[in-house]
């Protein structure tokens, strides 16, 4: 173990062996597997330097920001391809659609479904989501996070499960950091949800909204399943089933704050990364853009329509349909003159449930890409790691 331990210390073993890890041991005995879990925890155990909330830096003033946040040349916003706004956009549906006659219907699958193939990411409009509610959301969540840095700090969160008030994702020692706070919590199932002390006890009115905003969500996250388990040529639960059916599936919720960067060309709000789960739904703000998508070579700005929430596909169901429908790589850029909010809304599967293809996506010609794996042990890797690209599902896929 101790040298295990050692090897995770240098760059290219803490990019690679966790997932080789995994790899390795999953055709072992489950003492082994909890081995490995007692190691990985050990290795999430705490941050490895002082936490510093970006928000208290932004609010000092400074007109230069620290080295910790300028990303190497290549990375930064400037200098990467940047598709012209308006020549490409994210696709939008109307939800409205689905509750149409049989071709309404038929045709609204069919767009929701070359939006999977083509991007991977698209906006929905009359999603069922009271905007009143999307409203009374944000509200409470930038109340949340004007409060003063010592009342947010009583919910500081460590990287064993993330809940709580955070500034990073990842525990590599001396890593360039992202621009950008948040707070993190488990919603669903009710045997993982986060537990009293991790939920802000202001605004008072926030655990009721999170909670009627959680169930509205759902809803359309168990409807996109349907309509993806369809596209893919499945039975119409069959996504579901694999996430744990009506009551199992995981949720969480990361509101994420970007303050005011004033060198917004030097950082990134949130590196690019794959969503590790199955479906993403994010409130985003519609007066203050930042979200990109990859597009081939070039990202992508989206700029959400009021109202209206953007989908993503996550890691999990690129992992259920061999890779027919993919996870695309996403990062969040900040600005100088307004601060940003969003909340991103993971449905994920129950995390204790092995995944692979579905069965009827593997062909001879199209044999299965990944070998089983639960969530808990997929989603190590970017908790551990954090933003990452698309690393981690690339190079899981079987040789
Ligand atoms: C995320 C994410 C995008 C945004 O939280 O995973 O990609 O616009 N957020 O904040
Ligand atoms: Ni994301």
């Amino acid at each position: 173990m101790a040298t295990i331990i050692i090897c995770f210390k240098s760059r290219f073993w803490t990019s690679y062996l966790p997932p080789l890890l995994l790899y390795i041991l999953l055709p072992f005995p489950s003492h082994l597997k909890l081995r490995f879990h007692s190691i990985m925890d050990s290795l999430l155990q705490d941050w490895p330097e002082p936490v510093v909330c970006v928000q208290s830096l932004s609010e000092s003033g400074l007109s230069t920001i620290p080295n910790r946040y300028i990303k190497p040349p290549s990375d930064r916003p400037s200098l990467s391809i940047t598709s012209k706004q308006n020549q490409h956009s994210i696709p939008v549906v109307d939800l409205s659609g689905l509750m149409d006659d049989v071709a309404g219907c038929r045709a609204t699958i069919q767009a929701i479904s070359a939006a999977c193939r083509e991007w991977g990411f698209f906006q929905v409009v009359n999603h069922g989501v009271s905007v009143e509610l999307m409203e009374r959301m944000r509200e409470t969540w930038r109340s949340f996070f004007q409060l003063p840095i010592k009342v947010k700090q009583v919910y500081a969160n460590s990287p064993k499960t993330y809940e709580g008030y955070g500034s990073r994702l990842g525990v590599e020692k001396g890593a360039i950091l992202d621009w950008g706070d948040y707070y993190f919590l488990n919603l669903k199932p009710a045997s993982v949800r986060s537990r009293e002390m991790h939920w802000p006890a202001q605004p008072c009115s926030l655990r009721e909204i999170t909670n009627e905003y959680e169930r509205e969500v759902a809803k359309l996250c168990q409807t996109l399943m349907k309509v993806l388990s369809i596209s893919l040529g499945l039975d119409v639960d069959y996504l579901q089933n694999a996430f744990g059916g009506g009551g199992g599936a995981g949720e969480c919720l990361r509101v994420n704050y970007y303050p005011k960067c004033p060198q917004p060309d030097l950082a990134l709000g949130l590196s690019p990364h794959s969503d590790p789960g199955g479906l993403t739904v994010l409130l985003a703000d519609h007066r203050v853009g930042g979200l990109q998508v990859r597009k081939g070579d070039a990202w992508v700005t989206v700029q959400p329509l009021p109202g209206a929430l953007v989908i993503n596909i996550g890691d999990q169901i690129q992992v259920l349909s061999n890779s027919v429908f993919k996870s695309v790589e996403h990062r969040v850029l900040t600005n100088s003159m307004n601060e940003r909010l969003s909340m991103a809304f993971f449905y994920n599967p129950r995390s204790d449930l092995p995944l692979a293809p579905a069965q009827e996506l593997v062909t001879p010609e199209r044999p299965s890409l990944y070998r089983p794996m639960t969530f808990d042990e997929y989603r190590m890797y970017i908790r551990k790691n954090g933003p990452r690209g698309k690393t981690q599902v690339e190079s899981l896929k079987a040789q």
